[in-house]
């Protein structure tokens, strides 16, 4: 899935762009979250478990793209990778109602609004889809996601004690959310297919 150049205006002042990932930019975006896994404890790895090479990400962004259940969103700040988002339409018959989301910005770029920008466009996504369901998780005490999911109506639903161990030892609960949309008709679904094809 594909979306077209879109611009928006960070908090600062700045203009970014929010796009699909190009294969070009395969080893910035190699860069990117090898450098926001070693900013944060809240995504899933380290730095050190990206072993990926340009190669494989190249592969990767070109399935991405041609994917027709994943859309993935990269924001651009100067022509640099500043975030990346995505968002998995599930594809089992008795789960193609739900849609999991994953983000990360590097931190140079939090707070001047991207993460609420790529949410907007994520919602829409759904929304066009027909998705009933969007899901995500997050790990305790990340408090700056959760306020950005609860912002877009997302609510904690459930809670997985001890699901990650950090490298000094200590655990970290992970919470899981869900967002209820509007249950679209599958008339509606097919009418909408006609229309953007
Ligand atoms: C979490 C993340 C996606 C948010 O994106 P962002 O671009 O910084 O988000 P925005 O600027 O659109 O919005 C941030 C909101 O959190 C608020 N916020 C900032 N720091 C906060 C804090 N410590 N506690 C609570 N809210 C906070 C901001 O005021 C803003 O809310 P508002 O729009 O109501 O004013 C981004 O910071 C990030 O990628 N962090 C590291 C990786 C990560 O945690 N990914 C998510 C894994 S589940």
């Amino acid at each position: 899935m594909i979306l077209e150049d879109k611009s928006i205006i960070l908090k600062d002042g700045r203009t970014a762009v929010l796009k699909s990932p190009c294969v070009e930019d395969a080893e910035k975006l190699l860069n990117y979250i090898k450098k926001s896994c070693g900013e944060t404890d809240f995504l899933m790895r380290y730095p050190e478990e990206w072993n990926t090479t340009v190669e494989q990400e190249e592969i990767w962004v070109n399935n991405l793209r041609s994917a027709s259940d994943t859309l993935a969103i990269t924001c651009y700040v100067d022509g640099e990778v500043a975030g990346n988002c995505e968002i998995s339409f599930k594809s089992g018959m008795k789960i193609s109602h739900r849609a999991t989301i994953s983000i990360a910005i590097l931190k140079d770029y939090w707070n001047l609004g991207i993460g609420s920008a790529m949410f907007t466009e994520l919602v829409a996504a759904a929304q066009k889809r027909g998705t009933e369901i969007m899901e995500l998780e997050f790990i305790e005490g990340n408090d700056r996601a959760r306020h950005l999911y609860e912002n877009f109506g997302f609510r904690v639903v459930a809670e997985k004690p001890n699901a990650f161990k950090l490298k000094d030892g200590t655990y970290r609960n992970e919470f899981y959310m869900q967002k209820y949309l509007r249950k679209v008709s599958a008339n509606e679904i097919s009418e909408r297919k006609k229309q953007t094809k």
